[in-house]
């Protein structure tokens, strides 16, 4: 076999067998492909596509280049919850405890954030003194001892990914949908879980803008999932305007725990319950997701909840004094109120904006390893939908960059769409892949 010949097969539109698949992979992890090789194959694929038996192999052989987690030794089916990335996206904060406390183990490998994403382990390592770097062995002793554990993704769990998605950042083939599932299914795979929930976002602030890609992408994904073996079910779900009110990890620490407190916005807390629903199913736990749904509002109601994140706090070195008293986490040196230059109704709150000046405050990366601000972000005060007068108080940026206040707070203004009638209010589910029972 050799690179030459499969990148011309493939740039002819003919397909590669599961070995040549392999081979590329192994090839390249091991440092025999340059990049300048498996650019042009990525190429090829970005234009020819992959078929279901190619997104197989590629998933299978991304996955085996590095470290496997097996969670055989517990007696219990393990579940792992994904999302496509979104803006003010917080619910592993709340739904992998609240799944936790119903019994059903959690094992969730998650990354930092992405573009004008949030991710989770930023978010949770604003409390201070958290760690997510957890070796693959205290992952699994915390899945076994606790019900959960959240560990950052590592360059030894899917490494042939964490190079191929380098490589494909800077040479447009990221958007290629086989790639994506592959990629995304990957680490999910290596993650050992025998169950899988995948939210899959589409809107304005997620990677995938329209409601067909999203579809297909979680079809994608279920088919992967089914072939090797695992429960799978993808939700698809809105992400217009920024999920809650908190964009900003820090910030949305603290509306997490008002979620777990039975205090939190709306649309976090339903859509926590309604994927918390698939997860039960899924595992086994119950009949059906309606009756994992009132079985998880049990728990937020008893408490139960918040009482398995703060056993995982503590579990991962977070000091439990700053979520009795939020002020002890980080706090931004200022604050400025963006305020409607007219009065109507909000249509619009666009997440992608948000999620930039977000990122623009400090809350994420602009490149690999830059420092970020725990406690910066954007907070805001209304939902589409909601009526507001002029002058009224939009939204508050919390930074301690000082030069980005005036740009950022202008900025934010241009996410809202004000207007003189009512808009439709976008359901938080578009829709379940496979519907369930699968
Ligand atoms: N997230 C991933 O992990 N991989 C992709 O290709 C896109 C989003």
């Amino acid at each position: 076999m050799n690179i030459l010949d499969l990148i011309t097969k493939k740039r002819d539109g003919q397909s590669l067998s599961w070995e040549e698949v392999n081979y590329l992979v192994q090839e390249y992890n091991n440092g025999f492909i340059p990049e300048y090789q498996m650019a042009a194959m990525l190429m090829s694929i970005y234009f020819q596509g992959l078929n279901n038996k190619e997104t197989n192999a590629l998933t299978a052989a991304l996955a085996a280049s590095g470290e496997t987690l097996d969670f055989s030794s517990l007696d219990k089916i393990v579940v792992d919850k994904h999302s496509s990335g979104g803006v003010g996206d917080k619910v592993t904060l709340v739904l992998a405890p609240l799944v936790a406390a119903a019994g059903v183990p959690v094992a969730k490998i998650s990354g930092r954030g992405l573009g004008f994403s949030g991710g989770t382990i930023d978010k949770l390592e604003s409390i201070p003194g958290f760690s997510a770097d957890l070796t693959t062995g205290q992952f699994v002793d915390l899945v076994r001892d606790n019900n959960i554990a959240i560990m950052v993704q590592t360059e030894s769990i899917t490494p042939a990914d964490g190079k191929l998605y380098a490589l494909r950042d800077v040479t447009g083939t990221v958007e290629n949908i086989s790639l994506i599932a592959a990629s995304i299914m990957s680490k999910k795979i290596a993650g050992g879980a025998g169950a899988i929930l995948l939210d899959v976002k589409t809107g304005r602030g997620a990677f995938m803008q329209s409601r067909e890609e999203a579809f297909h992408l979680a079809e994608i994904m279920v088919r992967i999932g089914k072939d090797m073996g695992k429960r799978i079910v993808s939700v698809v779900t809105d992400m217009n305007q920024p999920l809650g009110y908190a964009v900003g990890n820090a910030l949305e620490v603290k509306e997490a725990i008002a979620v777990l407190q039975g205090k939190g916005p709306a649309d976090v807390e339903r859509l926590c319950i309604v994927l918390g629903g698939y997860m039960l199913a899924l595992s086994g736990r119950v009949r059906n997701p309606e009756e994992g749904q009132e079985q998880l509002m049990r728990l937020l109601e008893s408490g139960a909840a918040l009482q398995k994140f703060r056993q995982m706090v503590i579990s991962q070195g977070g000091r439990l004094e700053c979520l009795d008293d939020l002020t002890l986490l980080p706090q931004a040196s200022f604050s400025d109120e963006v305020r409607a230059s007219k009065g109507g109704y909000i249509r619009e709150i666009d997440a992608r904006i948000v999620g930039k000046v977000a990122i623009s405050l400090g809350t994420g990366r602009s490149c690999k390893g830059e420092e970020i601000n725990p406690a910066a972000g954007v907070v805001l005060k209304f939902k589409v939908g909601e009526r507001v007068t002029e002058n009224d108080s939009l939204a508050c940026i919390y930074s301690d960059k000082e030069e980005v206040r005036e740009p950022a707070c202008r900025e934010l203004l241009n996410a809202f769409t004000i207007g003189e009638e009512r808009a439709e209010i976008t359901p938080i589910i578009h829709g379940v892949v496979p519907p369930f029972p699968n």
